[in-house]
């Protein structure tokens, strides 16, 4: 049997020429998330075994990180994707860093870009190039505990409830539309670090739903 013959309109929709309109093939094609990451990494990996395993129509042409010791190199070597480092010591401005970024994510042809522990305050720059397609992960439930060391924050605030949360990227820092977030009780004996490891699993699990989520609304505004 051959199949419908298809075309690839702008907006990566599937186009059927012979039903004259747009419609979703069960092939659609990946959304393809450039990550920012400083750190560990495991955000990162969390996606991109999801993609391995195909638990997510998604895929990463590249990961940027700013820092050489960054596990998050190594991480992505395992699953095959490639990885440049932009030391933004090498940069004079924040704006000279995010025009970087946008050229190699443009190169590769990067449609979301996800800041997967991105330790550097994003500019004008990268929230022009990608509008509405920058997405964060913050360790705190936004909007309380915006910036560094999160978790302390949570924790000199003596909270009972904190948690983390997955947003589209405004000018100021953590601050944009919420996509998804969960709470994790805080614990009498908590220090930073054990708070820390419960809530990296909550993030790992909203990471993925919000990229599931944008991943299906892409599919809806294409259809
Ligand atoms: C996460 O807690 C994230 O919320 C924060 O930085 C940390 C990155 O962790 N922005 P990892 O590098 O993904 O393990």
């Amino acid at each position: 049997m051959t199949a419908n013959p298809v075309s690839v309109n702008s907006n990566a929709c599937l186009i059927s020429p012979e039903i004259g309109k747009s419609y979703i093939a069960p092939a659609h094609p990946p959304l393809k998330l450039g990550v920012l990451a400083s750190g560990s990494g495991s955000n990162f990996e969390v996606i991109a075994r999801a993609i391995q395993n195909q638990e997510l129509n998604a895929k990463i042409p590249v990961l940027i990180y700013n820092n050489p010791e960054a596990k998050a190199a190594a991480r992505a070597e395992k699953y095959g994707i490639p990885s440049i480092l932009l030391n933004h010591r090498d940069c004079k401005s924040r704006e000279e860093l995010d025009t970087k970024i946008v050229k190699t994510f443009q190169e590769y042809d990067v449609e979301w870009v996800v800041m997967a522990g991105w330790m550097r305050i994003v500019t004008k720059v990268l929230l022009d190039a990608f509008p509405d397609r920058v997405i964060n992960i913050h360790p705190s439930l936004l909007p309380s505990f915006p910036g560094i060391r999160a978790v302390e924050q949570a924790l000199a605030a003596k909270v009972k409830i904190t948690g983390c949360t997955v947003h589209i990227a405004r000018l100021e820092v953590d601050s944009g539309p919420i996509l998804m977030q969960a709470a994790v009780p805080v614990l009498p004996d908590d220090t930073a670090e054990t708070l820390h490891a419960r809530i990296q699993v909550q993030e790992h699990k909203i990471m993925l739903g919000a990229i599931a989520l944008i991943a299906e609304s892409n599919r809806k505004y294409c259809d």
